[in-house]
């Protein structure tokens, strides 16, 4: 592209400048030489402001917004049938556009556009109204498909939203959650040209970044998504979602849980728990803990179900406590596990906070797919500690992270790695005594890879190695529980 004129207003010599930057930096970006037609357009620049636009339009042909200011550039240069043929792409592309509508408005007086002009903006405003009818139950809409996406009802979803944007093309949350559930369904190279597509047509938007962030994550570029969830971050810092997203990629910390977040989640899935997580994905950590539990035989006095859930675990375990006492976040699950009649107490609120105020005590602890929604362990190893009686144990099951500490997955859910575990342990006077590798539940018709681990209260701690892992087995000289 050839050099800016001199001199430029100083305002757009400045974002020329930095414009020139980014564009060496990405030259494929078309929103880019966009923004640089429309600057060098505002500076009556209009010769170099048509090579730009047209140079964001051989980029990406299907730019509304690229066709309507090159219209209007070629309306200042004189060109009328060359605007005419622009802003008419502009329409074919997207006639609802906000700047479309306004450039046939503005040219209307020139005679060439006078009738087809006027003629154009008012069936634009007209179906803009139409589609304001037509999208009236679009929030619903796409809470629908959340509820289907959110029970991993991926297909529905899909189904859902690809109805609602057929009735409203240009609203941008069906395709924003579109492209996310096309990923989860493994349909990831279509989801990357939807949501490219949509980025470039929403530049401004970070749940669109985000969602081709995830996207591309997804499809093993992690460079790339890198740098659009970077851009996202700093279209809407502090945003939750897109830190998970670039945890999940190894580009920043994972952040801390988000316990509101969790209990919305639970109390909306509480209805179809039972079915969705035992039946479709077979989900057996329950069972399995309670087949160690039958082979050792002991009865428990006081057992503590953490994130008891609907109650799976209380059911399976009940035979071996005389006392069983459920503590969840979700008012929704809890009322499902009360039903089932097992529970001697019940309460509803965050397990830490829970066995930071409470006295009493319990031999035994249990958190079956729990501890996936914590991140970091300390404080609930720390709490679980304080609330064991000596020699008590703390049974638990996480989703196994390959790598060191802990990390946020795009599901929401953490991975843990053994050695976090073990050194977390150490640290608050945990000692392991059962460390077993088992398939959680099918995700994606593939099993997700677990830990089954156990750890001892112990008031003498000592380096004591006797229970080295063995994938896949109880470890050696385990304490019997
Ligand atoms: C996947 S479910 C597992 C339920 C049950 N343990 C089972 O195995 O069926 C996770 C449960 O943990 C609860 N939970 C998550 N974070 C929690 C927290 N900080 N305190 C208490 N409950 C929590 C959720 O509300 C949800 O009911």
């Amino acid at each position: 592209m050839s050099e800016a004129p001199n001199p430029h207003p100083s305002d757009s010599g400045t974002i020329l400048e930095r414009l020139d930057r980014v564009i060496a930096a990405d030259p494929t970006n078309a929103m880019w030489h966009w923004r640089r037609g429309v600057t060098l357009a505002a500076a009556d620049d209009f010769p170099h402001a048509r090579e730009a636009l047209e140079k964001a339009i051989s980029l990406l042909p299907s730019y509304a917004d690229a066709w309507v200011s090159l219209g209007g550039v070629h309306v200042k240069m004189g060109d009328r049938k060359s605007a005419k043929r622009a802003f008419r792409s502009a329409a074919d592309i997207e006639p609802l556009t906000e700047g479309a509508i306004a450039g046939y408005l503005s040219n209307a007086w020139l005679p060439e556009f006078a009738v087809w002009g006027i003629k154009t903006a008012i069936q634009g405003y007209w179906r803009k109204l139409r589609r304001r009818t037509q999208c009236a139950d679009a929030t619903q809409t796409v809470q629908e498909a959340i509820n289907f996406g959110d029970r991993r009802h991926y297909a529905a979803a899909i189904d859902v939203l690809r109805r609602g944007l057929a009735r409203c093309p240009g609203y941008v949350p069906f395709a924003k959650y579109l492209g996310a559930y096309l990923v989860m369904h493994g349909n990831r190279q279509q989801s990357r040209q939807l949501l490219e597509k949509m980025v470039a047509w929403w530049p401004e938007d970070p749940q669109t970044h985000l969602a081709l962030g995830v996207c591309l994550s997804a499809l093993g570029d992690v460079p790339a998504a890198s740098a659009v969830l970077k851009r996202a971050l700093a279209l809407d810092p502090g945003n939750h979602d897109i830190q998970v997203a670039l945890s999940a990629i190894g580009a920043a910390p994972p952040p801390a849980p988000n316990l509101i977040e969790t209990r919305n989640v639970f109390d909306n899935y509480a209805e179809h728990f039972d079915s969705d997580l035992v039946r479709g994905l077979d989900y057996r950590v329950p069972e399995k803990l309670a087949a160690i539990f039958a082979e050792r035989g002991r009865v428990w006095d006081r057992m503590l179900d953490l994130g008891c859930g609907t109650g799976l675990t209380g059911v399976s375990l009940r035979p071996y406590t005389r006392h069983l006492t459920g503590v969840d976040l979700s008012r929704a699950m809890i009322d499902k596990a009360k039903a089932r009649g097992v529970y001697d107490m019940m309460y509803q609120g965050d397990c830490v906070a829970f066995l930071q105020q409470i006295d009493a005590t319990y031999d035994l602890m249990v958190a079956t797919d729990v501890l996936v929604y914590f991140g970091d362990l300390a404080n609930l190893f720390r709490a679980a500690r304080v609330r064991l009686v000596p020699g008590g144990v703390f049974w638990f099951s996480v989703e196994e992270w390959g790598g060191e500490g802990y990390v946020q997955q795009l599901t929401r859910r953490y991975q843990h790695s053994l050695s976090y575990i073990r050194a977390t342990a150490h640290t608050t006077n945990l000692r392991p005594v059962f460390e077993q590798q088992i398939d959680i539940r099918l995700e994606n018709r593939r099993p997700v890879r677990g830990l089954l681990v156990a750890l001892e209260r112990t008031d003498d701690f000592s380096e004591d190695k006797s229970w080295q892992f063995q994938p896949g087995s109880t470890p050696s000289g385990a304490a019997s529980t």
